[in-house]
């Protein structure tokens, strides 16, 4: 076990893993001390799991259940939960917020209103209560996946929105110098499980309401949000992605 990085160790590790594979960024996460868990919901995710299940060390996996998920996602889920005979801990928005929110402006307020009011309940919060019992994540998360927010993406840094008061949260993304191919390949190789909606053309894949497939040579984001602007496709998972 290695210690929790402080902030100024985080960026002199983030230079020297920046070109280390995503297994090797991966394995220092899970040699880290403390809480530590892969953030599941998509294809780069299971690649993680699948990495982590090789590796042989202990690994923790979470999952944020908006409500929203198309009964594909939920089906994936659990494939992916028996596949690898492991636990997923799903993580519900409150209900009483979720109550509020859909009696006051009903079940598609996102569409008037944009998506980050509803993002704030059914994700934000819930990831936030998950966070505040970790010491550091590890997502999907990569650099072409999305125009204008993700281009700069470190292998690690440390989590300035999810940070509690005194702890510092190292956020691990192993993935984020591969590109959809890759991800894709590795996929196909391993033959890992996917979710089946990729083969009816969706490629990131959301809450039901908000992701639709994709036309060849569209950017998968433009299946995300699509009624807004594209350099500002952020839910707030990864907030700290958008420039002010
Ligand atoms: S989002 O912020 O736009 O929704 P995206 O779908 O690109 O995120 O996924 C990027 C990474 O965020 C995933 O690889 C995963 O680590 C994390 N993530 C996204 N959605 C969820 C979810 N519902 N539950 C857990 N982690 C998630
Ligand atoms: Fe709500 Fe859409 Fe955000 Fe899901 S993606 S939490 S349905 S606004």
């Amino acid at each position: 076990m290695t210690a929790i990085p402080t902030i100024d160790l985080v960026d002199a590790l983030a230079t020297e893993y920046a070109d280390k594979s995503p297994s090797e960024i991966l394995e220092l996460a899970l040699s880290q001390e403390g809480e530590i868990a892969i953030s599941f919901s998509g294809a780069e995710d299971v690649v993680l799991i699948d990495m982590a299940h090789n590796l042989g060390k202990p690994f923790r996996v979470f999952s944020l259940d908006t409500g929203r998920l198309h009964p594909e996602t939920y089906q994936f889920i659990d494939t992916v939960r028996k596949h690898y005979g492991i636990k997923i801990e799903i993580c519900f928005p409150e209900s009483d917020a979720v109550q509020q929110l859909v009696n006051e402006k009903g079940l598609f307020s996102f569409y008037q209103d944009d998506h980050k009011e509803c993002c704030g309940i059914r994700k934000v919060q819930p990831l936030r209560k998950k966070l505040a019992t970790l010491d550091g994540w590890i997502t999907g998360q990569r650099k072409d996946q999305s125009p204008g927010t993700r281009t700069a993406i470190p292998v690690i840094q440390a989590d300035a929105g999810f940070s509690g008061e005194g702890k510092q949260l190292i956020k691990y993304n192993p993935l984020a110098n591969w590109s959809s191919a890759d991800v894709w390949n590795y996929i196909r190789m391993m033959e890992i499980p996917y979710n089946p909606l990729h083969e009816k053309g969706f490629i990131s894949i959301g809450c039901e309401p908000c992701t639709r497939p994709v036309l060849p040579n569209q950017h998968e984001r433009e299946g995300r949000w699509w009624w807004e602007e594209a350099t500002h496709k952020e839910c707030g998972l990864h907030a700290g992605n958008l420039q002010k």
